[in-house]
């Protein structure tokens, strides 16, 4: 059989028709062709000796039951294919030209920016948070609540708390703007590693969260939003920069042993961090009420996110955020609670969209 193969090519090759002939949609399209074009009779013998040789009896049989019609419609079709796949690259082409011009990012993925709107209509000008994401914060909310710490644990968390303001106090002193965006880098990341380890910990068990997931990373992005807010009224400079990558370095890390460990102390120690928010932010409205700060015009951003009336100012901000901090603190001493009493997280629903 292997020679007759070899035969076959060998006598394709003489009609200068190639070894290329060996695939069944050549051959087919050879052997119609011969019958529309009645090709020479030393063509037609190179193709009966191909097709003799062939193994497959079926091969054989669906190359003559096709038309000479079928094929050439087949051909038309084929060059009409071809032609609007040209004509949808030149589309293509000329689109990402387009975007390139306005300075846009070009994709050949087709994925299309994603849009929003305001309630007017206009464009939605902020990329990293959505209309819906949006809300006005609850300022009617408790600031002086406090978690009495009873236990060992509760009070290693809280004198925890208590040692680190001193260096804070210490080093920012009365640069509340600035002490405020930087404590913020800090305050963003339990809520994420929490949520991280969750999220971790519902794979490996293969059970529900109790939607603590989510209410931990809303915490982080929460936060990280008000990050996004002070870096509009202070400017860090190098070293506090610099104190930021390594504060990070250390705390992400104790804090995710931390909470590996002991998540009832980990929660703890958070609610106790955003006790001590709430007094650094009443510092910074004192000081604001003084006129030892600016009160300046409140960021776009903040107006935005927290839905503030035009005109709002600094003052209206730091009194936004600051509710935030007092919602922060109640999850995270309930999250503690729910551990101290022997239970899961999962076992009672989480706060989603407490704010
Ligand atoms: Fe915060
Ligand atoms: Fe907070």
């Amino acid at each position: 059989m292997m020679m007759m193969r070899q035969s076959g090519s060998r006598v394709a090759g003489m009609a200068g028709l190639g070894s290329r002939l060996f695939s069944t949609s050549v051959i087919k399209g050879v052997h119609e062709s011969s019958r529309i074009a009645k090709p020479s009779l030393l063509a037609k013998e190179v193709v009966d000796t191909f097709v003799r040789a062939r193994p497959a009896v079926a091969v054989f049989r669906g190359a003559r039951q096709y038309s000479s019609t079928v094929t050439l419609q087949g051909e038309t079709e084929k060059e009409k294919n071809k032609e609007e796949e040209e004509k949808k690259v030149q589309n293509v082409n000329t689109a990402a030209d387009s975007e390139k011009q306005k300075g846009n990012i070009v994709s050949y993925w087709g994925v299309p920016p994603s849009k929003a709107a305001n309630k007017d209509g206009t464009d939605w000008k902020w990329t990293c948070f959505r209309p819906w994401e949006t809300y006005q914060a609850d300022l009617s909310i408790d600031l002086n609540k406090h978690h009495v710490p009873i236990t060992f644990l509760d009070k290693l968390a809280y004198w925890t708390v208590k040692s680190l303001r001193w260096p804070t106090d210490l080093f920012f002193q009365r640069r509340y703007g600035c002490r405020a965006m930087m404590l913020e880098t800090v305050a963003a990341v339990p809520g994420m590693v929490g949520g991280m380890l969750l999220h971790c910990k519902s794979l490996r068990r293969f059970e529900h969260s109790g939607g603590w997931i989510k209410a931990l990373l809303e915490e982080a992005e929460n936060e990280r939003m008000h990050l996004m807010t002070f870096m509009e009224v202070a400017n860090p400079r190098w070293y506090e920069r610099a104190l930021v990558f390594t504060v990070q370095g250390v705390f992400f890390n104790a804090y995710f042993l931390g909470y590996l460990i002991s998540p009832k102390f980990a929660h703890r120690v958070v609610g106790y961090l955003e006790e001590e928010a709430i007094h650094s932010y009443t510092e910074f409205l004192k000081e604001l009420d003084k006129g030892n700060i600016e009160n300046v015009p409140a960021p776009a951003i903040a107006i935005d996110y927290w839905q503030l009336p035009a005109g709002s100012n600094l003052r209206d901000v730091v009194m936004v955020v600051r509710a935030d901090e007092a919602h922060h603190r109640d999850v995270n001493h309930f999250a503690s609670d729910i551990h101290y009493q022997g239970r899961e997280l999962r076992e009672s629903p989480a706060p989603v969209g407490y704010h």
